[in-house]
């Protein structure tokens, strides 16, 4: 059996892998014509980041298993694997506590300025006076829109900064609420409505495509923090780029609708002219704990793979 690892995983997991089958092709640089062009003989294919298209799919006979090391499944085309009869898995769960500790990190950034702070510095400039007007996060509400295992871990640090929670979630219902100790909203909208800080964590797909519509961004009260360290699509990207031009709200993103689909290289973007955006590269998931507790899970599927043929 041949395993082809087209991403970055950390070497302890690489050296696992190599003691379950005797072939392990390690290429995490591989360009994207490259992987359309197929992977060989390998049957099992494991990808972080890397897309796996149509045309890799279709030039990969021997395919049968591709494991996402983390949670979205949105960079492999789903319906080609299905059509080749290839099983997709994904780790959900494994990353949660690195998203949610990034999701803190913008937050507490774009409350202090910190990017802006830490620029200015480089640039010879020290300026207590234009960055010692924060507002605070204590007392704070902060809405979530979305619990599963990241909402959840949300929900705790945002409790231990003495911020009130406001959420919606298609399964929360009131008395689950009450048991977490946090309010129970009816809708999104109300979400929106009632908190200063808006943090959604949902899985992309066709129920929550563009969630957070432009009307529900306008619900925001002014001055409002927007983050998203789920995927650009649960968000209409051009109403928050409105949004946060005007300078009515602010955002914190994780993900763009056109990050680059490299991992290394240049960026262009209209956010980069917005003083009011605060966009990291996608790093949600890449902790070293949270790269080694997915790569673990990916491993354990693959054995079970071998072991059980599923
Ligand atoms: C996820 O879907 O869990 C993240 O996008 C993972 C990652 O960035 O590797």
């Amino acid at each position: 059996m041949k395993v082809f690892v087209a991403d970055k995983l950390p070497q302890e997991s690489i050296d696992e892998l190599g003691t379950l089958v005797e072939n392990v092709e390690n290429k995490p640089s591989i360009t994207a014509s490259e992987m359309d062009s197929g992977l060989g003989e390998a049957q099992v294919l494991v990808v972080r980041s890397t897309i796996v298209s149509k045309e890799c799919i279709n030039n990969s006979p021997n395919l049968a298993l591709i494991v996402r090391a983390g949670a979205g499944v949105n960079t492999i085309d789903l319906e080609a694997a299905s059509n080749a009869g290839i099983y997709v898995a994904n780790c959900p769960g494994k990353n949660s506590i690195a998203v949610a500790e990034l999701t803190m990190g913008l937050i507490i950034s774009l409350d202090r300025r910190l990017a802006d702070n830490v620029i200015d510095f480089r640039d010879g400039k020290w300026n207590k006076a234009t960055y010692g007007k924060a507002d605070g996060l204590f007392g704070k509400t902060i809405g979530i829109v979305g619990l599963g295992g990241i909402g959840r871990e949300v929900v705790k640090r945002a409790k231990a900064f003495g911020m009130p929670v406001i959420a919606w979630s298609r399964s929360l219902t009131p008395a689950r609420a009450e048991e977490m100790d946090i309010a129970h909203a009816e809708s999104v909208e109300q979400v929106a409505s009632e908190c200063d800080i808006l943090s959604v964590h949902l899985a992309l797909n066709p129920e929550t495509e563009q969630i957070i519509s432009g009307e529900i961004l306008s619900k925001l009260r002014d001055g409002a923090l927007f983050i998203n360290t789920a995927r650009a699509g649960v968000v209409d990207e051009d109403a928050l780029f409105e949004e946060v031009r005007s300078g009515r709200i602010r955002a914190g993103l994780d993900l763009l609708s056109d990050e680059p689909e490299v991992k290394q290289g240049p960026v262009e973007s209209r956010f980069q002219e917005l003083e009011g955006a605060y966009v990291s590269h996608h790093i949600g998931a890449s902790t070293r704990q949270a790269q080694l507790a997915v790569a673990s899970d990916a491993v354990d599927i693959i054995r079970g793979y071998i072991n059980e043929g599923k």
